[in-house]
């Protein structure tokens, strides 16, 4: 079980989380969902330690992640897509992928398993990333991350830029993946879609969780999501 207990982050004396505290389960989807500037990203790149908590805590089946330098972190099974992909875009995509094998010294097994998930790549092993298209280079920023074979994922804004049917594909993928038992951390603009797949749902506002809850209970009263998320009903 990944656990945040009670962290608070600050960037250059501002404090952008206050007293997070959840956990998330293998194999449980869990959406963190908040307007711009909420600290949705914070959070997963305190888990990842690339933002340092000034207090609290944050562990992984009893391993401190958060005493841990950020490059630790992965090789604990962690494994993070960030907003915006980042890939080298001047590697081949096969390059890029062993970026991820590397971290912790997966076999070729895992690169059959994600190309498995994703086989529109297995043709452009060779091509340049930085040439993919946007929705190829988000398949490649996951593909990477599941190179590491993380027991727990997040993921920020895989949607983002993509097309609706590349969409459902991501989101497939993630199911796809809580069914082989991994927990995964979603941060999601497309509000519904992330609520369809989502076991729990945490409601972020000025670096608070404001609102624990699930996607059935925001099924019947919409009201925390117009009111932390600004959506209209
Ligand atoms: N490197 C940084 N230096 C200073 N302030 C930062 C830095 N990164 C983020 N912030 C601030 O911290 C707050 C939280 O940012 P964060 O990126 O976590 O928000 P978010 O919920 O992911 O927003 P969005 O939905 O726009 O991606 C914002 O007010 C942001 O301006
Ligand atoms: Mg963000």
């Amino acid at each position: 079980m990944l656990t945040l207990d009670k962290v608070d982050c600050y960037y250059t004396g501002i404090q952008v989380l206050d007293n997070v505290t959840f956990s998330l389960n293998k194999g449980e989807l869990v959406s963190i969902l908040g307007r711009n500037g909420a600290g949705k990203t914070t959070t997963l790149k305190a888990i990842m330690g690339l933002v340092i908590p000034t207090s609290g805590s944050i562990t992984l089946d009893g391993v401190v992640l958060s005493s841990l330098p950020a490059h630790e972190v992965p090789k604990q099974g962690v494994a993070f897509v960030p907003q915006g992909r980042r890939l080298f875009p001047m590697l081949s995509v096969r390059e890029n992928l062993e970026m991820g094998q590397y971290v912790n010294d997966s076999g070729d097994g895992v690169l059959e398993w994600v190309l498995q998930l994703f086989p529109d790549l297995k043709n452009r092993l060779r091509q340049r990333a930085g040439t993919l298209s946007g929705g190829q280079q988000q398949m490649v920023a996951m593909a990477r991350a599941l190179c590491t074979q993380p027991r727990y994922l997040l993921l920020d804004e895989p949607s983002e830029g993509l097309m609706p049917i590349l969409v459902e594909r991501v989101l497939e993928t993630v199911l796809e993946l809580k069914q082989q038992d991994v927990g995964i951390l979603l941060v999601e603009q497309k509000v519904d879609a992330a609520l369809h797949i989502s076991d729990r749902v945490l409601l972020l506002e000025n670096g608070s969780i404001a609102l624990e809850t699930t996607p059935d209970v925001l099924a019947m009263d919409s009201d925390p999501l117009v009111r932390y998320v600004g959506i209209k009903r």
